[in-house]
């Protein structure tokens, strides 16, 4: 078997997983970073299960190329929808999923009005069921986003056009929820355009540093921590050299 890098991988269906990238490099700055957006392929929330999972295998693959020591899947989708088949496939790598943060939102607002908003195929998923099962709440909405994704592939996270996709999405739950659980890894870029729609009393929940200290409880586990020098590097499918640009920009911006 080859020797595996200290890299840990990361993807997603594209630009989004770089909330969680985020969020990994700032409870393990000493590590280094594969992150892999797969944009030429982005959304994955509207294709059906069965490609879904193609691609998450295909992103697995790319990144087992690499001989990472572990893998993040940054995407809700693909963790909803292929998480098992990628620990059945890898069973001697760390593979560490996404889940839309309700435990936090149903703990902190037991008696409250919540939602979740996601792509339709996280929403539709058994995983989602299981997770709100786990967690019963009497008044928790599911809010499906198709097209928000594009927008923010496009750019577009902070845009007249995004304020007015969320309009329409968001504005009869105005002034009505307590919380709203961002239930897809490209959310997190669009707060200010939520905040401009929603107003402030709702909080927002995410569950990319959830995410960060659970990969850093799993290396630590394995005593695959490193302390060396951190690194990022950044690989995406899409043609279109400006994606590397707005990923740079979209791990540095202040959110
Ligand atoms: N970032 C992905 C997620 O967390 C977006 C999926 C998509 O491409 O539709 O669900």
């Amino acid at each position: 078997m080859t020797e595996k890098t200290d890299y840990i991988g990361v993807f997603d269906s594209g630009v989004g997983g770089i909330s969680v990238l985020r969020e990994l490099i700032a409870c393990m700055p000493n590590e280094r970073f594969l992150y892999f957006g797969d944009s030429a392929n982005a959304p994955y929330g509207t294709k059906p299960k069965e490609q879904i999972r193609q691609l998450a295998l295909n992103n697995a693959k790319l990144l087992m190329d690499y001989n990472v020591k572990a893998i993040v899947v940054a995407c809700n989708t693909a963790t909803a929808m292929a998480i098992d088949l990628l620990r059945q496939t890898y069973p001697d790598t760390i593979i560490i999923g996404i889940e839309p943060a309700i435990k936090p939102a149903v703990r902190q607002f037991p008696q409250g009005t919540l939602a979740i908003m996601a792509t339709p195929a996280t929403l539709q998923g058994e995983k989602l069921q299981r997770l709100m099962a786990l967690h019963p709440h009497d008044r928790l909405l599911k809010i499906p986003a198709p097209g928000m994704v594009e927008l923010v592939e496009a750019g577009l996270s902070d845009s007249a056009q995004m304020d007015d996709f969320l309009h329409n999405l968001l504005d009869p739950y105005v002034g009505k929820l307590d919380g709203l659980v961002l239930g897809c890894t490209h959310y997190p870029f669009a707060v200010r355009s939520i905040r401009r729609v929603l107003g402030d009393k709702t909080v927002l929940f995410d569950g990319g540093a959830g995410t960060a200290r659970e990969t850093r409880r799993r290396l630590a586990e394995k005593d695959l921590l490193s302390d060396g020098k951190g690194e990022v590097r950044i690989l995406n499918s899409s043609a279109d050299s400006s994606i590397l640009q707005l990923c740079n920009t979209l791990l540095t911006e202040d959110l």
